[in-house]
């Protein structure tokens, strides 16, 4: 892998486990007995997700959706449901895990669209958060780490469809 590319390591492989067994921990105390619908933000949330899965010893199912603009020039802000959930989500309770908010638009596309489906209850686990990027506002109810607004790769998240693999999560040039 050309290793060139990255700029600065940001979060440890240790660093980002030790965050995540700590986020499980507050959400099989907070969902416990709840049975709750995991919603992965396909595709770089799927290495987040499977880290808080091993640490989430409660009953509880899995579904993905991914996310993609529209048209023949895929104008940002016009998304669409490139993959649907297969699950009904109807009276349970939502947590959607995310990799990175960024302006929030995707996040708030997904949460209008679920929230028609009359969940229960529907709640945000993003790993990063790059606040200072923010157009729109969305919910946050869990957080990994909050990021530079600088352009992030490692951990599942991508530059060019690169990268997914790093253990680690860095900065690119
Ligand atoms: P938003 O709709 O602007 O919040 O963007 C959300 C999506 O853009 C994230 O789920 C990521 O897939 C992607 N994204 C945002 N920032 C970064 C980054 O720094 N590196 C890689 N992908 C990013
Ligand atoms: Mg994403």
């Amino acid at each position: 892998m050309a290793k060139s590319d990255i700029k600065q390591i940001l979060f440890s492989r240790k660093t980002i486990e030790n965050r995540i067994k700590w986020l499980a921990r507050k959400l099989t105390k907070d969902y416990k007995g709840k049975n709750p619908i995991l919603i992965c933000i396909l595709k770089g949330s799927f290495v987040f997700l499977s880290e808080l899965l091993k640490n989430m010893p409660i009953p509880l199912t899995i579904d993905f959706v991914q996310v993609g603009s529209y048209g023949k020039r895929k104008i940002p802000g016009k998304l669409k449901f490139k993959k649907d959930i297969d699950c009904k989500i109807s009276g349970r309770h939502v947590l959607i895990i995310e990799d990175i908010i960024d302006t929030g638009k995707t996040l708030k596309f997904i949460i209008k669209t679920l929230k028609k489906r009359g969940p229960k209850s529907v709640k945000i686990c993003s790993l990063l958060d790059k606040p200072s990027r923010r157009k729109v506002k969305v919910p946050l109810d869990y957080l990994g780490f909050t990021v530079p607004n600088k352009f992030i790769v490692g951990y599942g998240i991508d530059y060019n469809e690169k990268y997914r693999n790093l253990p680690y999560i860095a900065t690119v040039d």
